[in-house]
């Protein structure tokens, strides 16, 4: 069985990539008798990062943050998407298969728009490529957030218009798995995301991360009153992290009433500190280290294309390129 994942280095990495992808990513290191193929999508994030020198900070930064989180390049491979070009082929296979209708529904396509992304080809492309990234490895298992779901379906459509067009089961079909964390919410209760500006970031510093987590936004409930856990964003970043009992305590706590939400911050905080305290140790060592990283990328991507040729090799066989 082959899992595969990508991320996008489109900035740096903050909570909700952490608990949205990251960690998924790196507990399936302990599943046996699996493949792992994670890479760093940088030919996706050129359709939003345009300025080289930020494109290659990122690509460098999620690098060190995957290794540093507990990537282990002996149980992953572990690369970078445009290390292999073959997968460029391959989109532009399966573009030619695929209607304009299908992508004209990308949520995420919409979703950029509205935003303000100027719609260029690429990002309307989006979806042929990420479905290319999943089907020249024939993944099996696709972890991703529920926000990349659809292109998972897109995928399956692709692989089969493929297959049934040129009568050869050149690509698998991929299932979605979907990370089990509920909703990561920002420090103003909305998603976290970059682009509403409402990250906890995880290279902050321990004095920038007392700043952002005083600053989470909560109700003005007097101390003395009692506080509802369920609506508020402190207990649910906290319950990220604590165990059950943990988060039952401190739920009795809001409830009974007397406790600020400062202390519940100053909780979180204390969470958030020593739950990264490792990851931030290993960065400093892995920031001192760039041709360890690069090494890693670079066997990775061998692996990654040694496997992406034949895929390619066969898509062009059955469709009489070859
Ligand atoms: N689109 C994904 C995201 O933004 C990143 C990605 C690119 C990806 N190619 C992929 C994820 C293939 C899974 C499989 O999160």
């Amino acid at each position: 069985m082959r899992i595969l994942s990508g991320v996008q280095p489109s900035g740096k990495l903050h909570l909700g990539n952490y608990f949205g992808a990251i960690k998924q990513h790196i507990a399936l290191q302990e599943i046996p008798n699996a493949e792992r193929f994670y890479f760093i999508a940088d030919y996706h994030a050129l359709t939003t990062v345009q300025d080289a020198a930020k494109l290659r900070e990122y690509v460098q930064g999620v690098a060190i943050d995957y290794l540093a989180l507990g990537l282990d390049p002996e149980k992953s491979v572990f690369f970078r998407q445009s290390d292999v070009p073959e997968v460029q082929e391959i989109a532009w296979l399966l573009s030619t298969v695929t209607g304009m209708g299908l992508l004209e529904r990308a949520h995420s396509f919409k979703d950029k728009i509205a935003k303000g992304i100027k719609p260029s080809v690429g990002l309307f492309y989006y979806p042929v490529l990420m479905a290319a990234d999943i089907l020249i490895y024939k993944s099996n298992q696709v972890p991703v957030g529920q926000d990349q779901i659809q292109h998972i379906e897109m995928t399956q459509d692709m692989a089969g218009y493929f297959n049934s067009t040129f009568k050869k089961e050149v690509f698998v079909r991929p299932e979605g798995k979907l990370s089990t964390t509920p909703k990561v919410p920002g420090t103003d209760g909305e998603k976290m995301s970059k682009s509403y500006g409402n990250t906890i970031d995880l290279q902050a510093s321990e004095k920038e991360l007392k700043k952002v987590v005083m600053s989470v936004k909560t109700d003005s409930t007097p101390v003395e009153q009692p506080k509802n856990p369920e609506t508020d964003n402190v207990f649910a970043l906290y319950s990220l992290f604590a165990s059950d009992e943990e988060k039952a305590a401190l739920a009795a706590r809001y409830r009974a009433g007397g406790m600020g939400y400062g202390d519940a911050k100053k909780l979180l905080l204390e969470k958030v500190v020593t739950h990264f305290a490792p990851y931030r140790q290993k960065r400093e060592e892995l920031l001192a280290k760039p041709d360890y990283v690069n090494q890693v990328l670079a066997a990775g991507a061998a692996k990654a294309r040694a496997v992406a040729r034949q895929t390619l090799d066969e898509a062009k066989q059955a469709c009489g390129l070859a």
